[in-house]
């Protein structure tokens, strides 16, 4: 390991469908309201891709849209690592097929699935590639298209998702960058939220169909007490082993699942609100994607600047959770 070298963000792009989904449309086909979700969640809208294009496609626009930010040629860029839960399809992977679109011609790649913690799991898997010193610019793309696996008739979760993607070029610095990293699995947490069908244990007959086994399943009230634990567990672990207060964080970016959540760890962790990012009104949960669309967000609104103390952090299916500091600077 070359231990000086770190892994840095240097360009981030993103990619969310025109067609927004407001509470209100869901008024119109079940028993929920506008305010039970607006209160329970923070969620106003979400995005939904339209048929006949799902993870691959909306991948390939967020990288698109990072490439357009960047220096670099697709030809330079050495691994792809697609982070979903919803590929287009078992094999082969979204990397592969992102691959070919954007002529990425030198890389190799793979999909990792994490459920809400793919993107930082796969972050956290490139800055060690990176400090290996083996590889220079890698792409980490979390993307879901969470439509794809929602009961519309089940007001427990339909109206809890969103779609879209966000990507980001990770490269060496000497000085800015991932400064630590925390990430935890617990697979006891497995039952409280799941999609029982699909895989190979319960591979599509007419009767997973009819009943809807390929459908997101969620203990929402458990998950919700296990998020904010384990959220704000990890956070303060990165926090005191670094040593920094919370007037140090310039931003804390969690995952955006429940606004109710995001607003027990900012309490527990005594950060203001102006600390904290909140972008889930718009895109409600898009799993794996929603960290780098709200990095993407806090560039755009002037939320991130030059050696800020950024921290990010999920929590999601599996159970899987984890947080990250980075000492910030796109220019690296
Ligand atoms: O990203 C992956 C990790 N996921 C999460 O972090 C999600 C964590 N959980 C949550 O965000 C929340 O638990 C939910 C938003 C899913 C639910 O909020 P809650 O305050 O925990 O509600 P609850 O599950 O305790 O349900 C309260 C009531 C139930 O009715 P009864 O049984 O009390 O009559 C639900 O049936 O709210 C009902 N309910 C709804 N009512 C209107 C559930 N969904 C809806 C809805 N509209 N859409």
């Amino acid at each position: 390991m070359l231990n000086n070298i770190k892994a840095n963000i240097t360009a981030v792009g993103k990619y969310v469908p025109e067609k927004i989904i407001t509470n209100h449309e869901f008024e119109k086909k079940l028993d929920t309201s506008n305010d039970w979700i607006l209160s329970r969640t923070g969620i106003k809208e979400r995005r939904q891709v339209s048929n006949g294009k799902a993870s691959v496609y909306m991948g390939i626009q967020a990288v698109r849209n990072l490439l357009k930010k960047t220096h670099i040629k697709t030809d330079d860029i050495d691994v792809i690592i697609v982070s979903t839960i919803t590929p287009d399809m078992f094999f082969p992977s979204c990397a592969c097929l992102i691959q070919k679109e954007i002529g990425a011609n030198n890389s190799w790649g793979f999909d990792l699935s994490a459920a809400c913690s793919g993107f930082i799991f796969g972050l956290e898997t490139a800055s060690n590639m990176i400090k290996s010193g083996i590889y220079k610019k890698i792409i980490v793309i979390g993307v879901d298209t969470m439509s794809s696996i929602l009961d519309y008739n089940d007001r427990n979760t339909c109206v809890l998702f969103g779609d879209g993607a966000g990507a980001v070029l990770v490269e060496p610095s000497n000085d800015y960058g991932i400064i630590d990293s925390l990430m935890k699995i617990d697979g006891s947490g497995g039952d409280y939220l799941y999609m029982p069908a699909g895989g190979s244990l319960n591979p599509a007959t007419k009767e997973t169909v009819e009943k809807k086994m390929h459908y997101v399943k969620q203990d929402g009230a458990n998950v919700f007490k296990r998020a904010v634990k384990g959220m704000t567990d990890i956070t303060l672990e990165i926090m005191n082993r670094n040593k920094l207060s919370p007037s140090d964080l310039n931003l804390f970016i969690p995952h955006q699942a429940n606004q109710r959540i995001i607003e027990l760890v900012g309490n527990k962790l005594d950060l203001k609100t102006n600390q904290i990012l909140i972008n889930i009104d718009k895109y409600a949960n898009t799993t794996a994607a929603t960290i780098p669309i709200a990095i993407y967000d806090a560039i755009i609104d002037n939320k991130l600047k030059t050696n800020d103390n950024l921290i990010i952090s999920t929590f999601g299916a599996g159970f899987t959770w984890g947080s990250m500091y980075i000492n910030w600077n796109l220019d690296g």
